[in-house]
């Protein structure tokens, strides 16, 4: 009876957002994207890259449960987005359903229970015909999906780009968009569809954030292509570098609202060297990127732990300027990037690409030279790193020696 009530609401809901009636409220003006969500980057679970479609209600909850036990909810992480895999049918009415083998008690339920522990629900779709694992995709019923996910209580929509053959981009996600807002409860929309129309250039009325790259995957260095048994290339995830090469000259087009985003974290996913998962969560730190844990949170190390869980590393991501960093040095060796921060200090992340452990010099007064720091800069700073928070007064140079695939990073006061 509940649910007939619900679907004459939602038939209702429909007829008022008919093409007539979203003329006059002229979807496509700024400001129709919900504000307020993406004041700085999002941060949370996803259990795409630890998990693919293997996810299910227990699974869910323990990891809330973990998150909430681990203190990763205090920290900042917050959302905990379902990605491909919790579908089920559609039914007659084309109304989307979870698959009910894998959440028995419902989306409803889940969604309840996740902000009973100050957790917030992200779930996934894609414009097209099918998601990437050939699940239901929204096209031809955002408006219908944009309101089931209201009445479920989601927080938080990643979109993606899979089966969307000759679609315009523009057109699907500010259609998506529009639906999550006539849908009336606010809910984040995280843009998927990897860089391809240069969403950077459009979409800052559209989605809090965008994909810059195709998929991550667990390496640090350019991941070797893959080739099926008849030598035809295969898709291939990038490394961690290649990923900031891609995302780190799109600086200029992120700030408080709509970020870059060069997916999701593989720190704690094994392969990956202890110092090359502090290098990678620096560098997405630096980047202002969201901060969406991939792995098993359930059975992570402490030492994984800790690395994401750095509060001095987090409030550099989440500082409120919203100004990714910069490269301004890249040899063979080292990469220098700068982020200026909103109080009036400056960020500094050295990353050490070579193979072997090297020392690191370098004369902080040359800062001046540089643009995007210029009005930041000191004739001495008190220099704080960001892993351990020890404080050097009064100092115009750095010199350290820097392990193999390494980054360490430092205010600059
Ligand atoms: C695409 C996305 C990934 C993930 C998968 C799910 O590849 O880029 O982040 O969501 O689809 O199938």
């Amino acid at each position: 009876m509940k649910s007939h009530i619900f679907l004459t609401f939602i038939a209702a809901a429909l007829l008022l957002a008919s093409p007539a009636g979203a003329q006059e409220r002229k979807p496509d003006a700024p400001g129709a994207k919900w504000e307020g969500l993406a004041d700085t980057p999002q941060m949370g679970w996803s259990s795409w890259n630890k998990f693919q479609t293997n996810i299910n209600e227990t699974l869910i909850k323990d990891i809330a449960d973990r998150m909430v036990s681990l203190g990763l909810v205090d920290a900042g992480y917050v959302y905990l987005n379902l990605d491909d895999g919790w579908h089920g049918e559609r039914d007659e009415r084309g109304f989307i359903h979870e698959d009910p083998e894998k959440f028995p008690s419902g989306m409803k339920a889940l969604a309840d229970y996740l902000h009973s522990k100050g957790i917030k629900l992200g779930i996934y779709s894609d414009a097209g015909t099918n998601t990437c694992a050939c699940y239901a995709g929204s096209l031809g019923h955002e408006y219908q999906d944009a309101f089931m996910y209201a009445y479920w209580g989601v927080d938080y929509l990643k979109y993606d780009w899979c089966y969307t053959n000759d679609i315009n981009p523009k057109g699907a996600y500010a259609l998506m968009r529009n639906a999550l807002r006539a849908a009336g409860r606010p809910i984040f929309f995280s843009m998927c569809e990897w860089g391809s129309s240069k969403p950077w250039e459009w979409a800052a009325e559209v989605g809090h954030s965008w994909r810059t790259t195709g998929d991550i995957g667990v390496g640090f260095l350019p991941i070797p292509q893959r080739y099926d048994e008849n030598g035809n290339k295969m898709w291939t995830p990038l490394g961690v570098m290649p990923i900031v090469d891609l995302n780190e000259p799109l600086r200029k087009y992120a700030g408080p609202g709509h970020w870059n985003d060069p997916d999701m974290l593989e720190v704690g996913n094994g392969k990956l060297t202890l110092a090359e998962n502090r290098a990678h969560f620096a560098l997405w730190c630096m980047m202002a990127s969201p901060l969406l844990l991939g792995n098993d949170v359930v059975n992570m190390k402490k030492e994984h732990l800790e690395i994401l869980e750095n509060k001095r590393l987090i409030a550099v991501d989440q500082d409120a300027l919203g100004k990714q960093a910069k490269r301004i040095r890249k040899s063979r060796i080292f990469d220098v990037l700068v982020r200026p921060l909103a109080d009036g200090a400056i960020a500094l992340c050295v990353l050490n690409k070579s193979r072997r452990s090297q020392k690191f010099e370098f004369d902080l007064t040359a800062l001046k030279n540089e643009e995007y720091v210029k009005d930041y800069t000191k004739t001495s700073y008190v220099m704080e790193n960001l892993w351990d928070g020890r404080k050097v007064a009064d100092v115009n140079s750095v010199s350290a020696t820097i392990a193999s695939h390494d980054a360490i990073v430092w205010k600059l006061k």
